[in-house]
């Protein structure tokens, strides 16, 4: 954003893969990452830990301490997705999630930048018509941090007319004010347009969200700010997603909103996410955690291990790592445009295959990638 990192020292990046196909993805980005510095003449020093189910079960928690100290002292965090059927009991006291959402709140990761871009490859394979979703390129700014995933309290309990159960929706200004932030100094680099998302119609969070951001926006007079509410905001995405540009939101509304926003995409499995903290690192950049969005959910048990799952949402959150927190926005940009050149040439995993793509496994898409650099 508008402190670009420096690439002097030799950073640290903490791999945190997690369960299932989590771990093909992110061992494929890793690869793609190590072509990208051999070929520009630098180097990392990768640190694997164990979080989300397989620290459940090597260590009885989904993040353990020394998983946390490593991502802590590390410049960025590479993580690849958590859960499974194996922990899914949903009333257990661990459960792998508390791995993911606990190193968004422990290291302050407030921002979540998720972008939205058609690769033109994608087009005519949408399920929405090529007119409405050419030129889609946005950026979901989702705050991380707080909201409804956070609110305080939340827990179950017995009354006298049965079981209850609470969870809250609370914002401070402060944190508000700097997801708002971030929102406006991305949109000065790209078209300009902050769409800021709320429900206001009914919730105060909302209404107090609204008016601050009219009142950060004020600040911004060269960016063009809308409200539109979080009902009205999911229709527009699919009638006139080119339209967009920041979207900045709530943590569980941007949760929602990006899983339809990936549709746009073509996948969920071409959907990378970064999210910043307030920190900065020994490279001088934004300490982050980098992550597909898709999770584990995306891809039912069976396709563990088969080579089916699309990396690509890994390798393209190892490219916003490298912009945001490593100081190569060269290599990035690499990535990106070796990305769009092996779509464009016909391959894709299953997800995103259409009449006449060659489908190939996560590996083999790897491969291409690493080739096209
Ligand atoms: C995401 C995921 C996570 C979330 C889950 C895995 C806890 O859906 O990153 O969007 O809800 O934030
Ligand atoms: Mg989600």
């Amino acid at each position: 954003m508008s402190m670009l990192p420096t690439a002097a020292h030799q950073p640290t990046i903490a791999v945190l893969p997690g369960d299932g196909i989590g771990v093909e993805v992110t061992e494929v980005g890793v690869r793609v990452v190590r072509a990208v510095a051999a070929r520009s003449d630098w180097s990392f020093h990768a640190r694997s830990g164990l979080v989300g189910g397989a620290a459940i079960d090597a260590a009885g928690l989904a993040l353990p301490q020394e998983t946390l100290d490593l991502a802590a002292g590390s410049d960025a965090v590479f993580f690849g997705a958590v859960g499974g059927p194996k922990w899914d009991n949903p009333s257990a006291p661990v459960r792998p999630e508390q791995g993911i959402l606990g190193l968004r709140k422990a290291l302050d990761l407030y921002a979540n930048l998720r972008p939205v871009k058609l690769s033109p490859a994608l087009l005519s394979q949408s399920v929405l018509k090529e007119e409405v979703v050419r030129g889609t390129d946005m950026v979901v700014v989702r705050e991380l941090t707080g909201g409804l995933y956070f609110g305080k309290p939340s827990r179950r309990w017995r009354g006298p007319t049965g079981w209850r159960a609470v969870d809250t929706l609370a914002y401070s200004e402060h944190e508000i004010e700097r997801v708002l932030r971030v929102s406006f100094e991305l949109a000065r680099g790209r078209r300009k347009k902050v769409t800021s998302v709320d429900k206001a119609n009914v919730l105060t969070t909302g209404r107090f969200w609204r008016e601050i951001a009219t009142r950060v926006g004020a600040e911004y007079p060269d960016v063009q700010l809308e409200h539109v509410l979080v009902d009205s905001a999911a229709m527009y995405l699919i009638r006139r997603p080119a339209t967009f540009d920041v979207m900045v939101t709530e943590n569980m509304f941007g949760d929602i909103l990006t899983d339809e926003a990936s549709v746009l995409a073509g996948s969920m499995g071409m959907l990378p996410s970064a999210s910043l903290g307030s920190g900065t690192n020994a490279c001088g950049g934004v300490q982050g955690l980098y992550e597909p969005i898709h999770g584990t959910a995306m891809y039912t048990p069976e396709v563990v291990g088969t080579g089916r799952a699309n990396p690509i949402a890994a390798i393209l959150s190892a490219a916003l790592m490298l912009r945001y927190s490593l100081g190569r926005p060269d290599d990035a940009a690499a990535i990106e445009a070796a990305v769009d050149r092996v779509l464009a040439a016909g391959y894709g995993t299953p997800d995103i295959a259409g009449p006449g793509t060659e489908v190939v496994t996560t590996d083999r898409m790897g491969d291409l990638i690493i080739e096209a650099l």
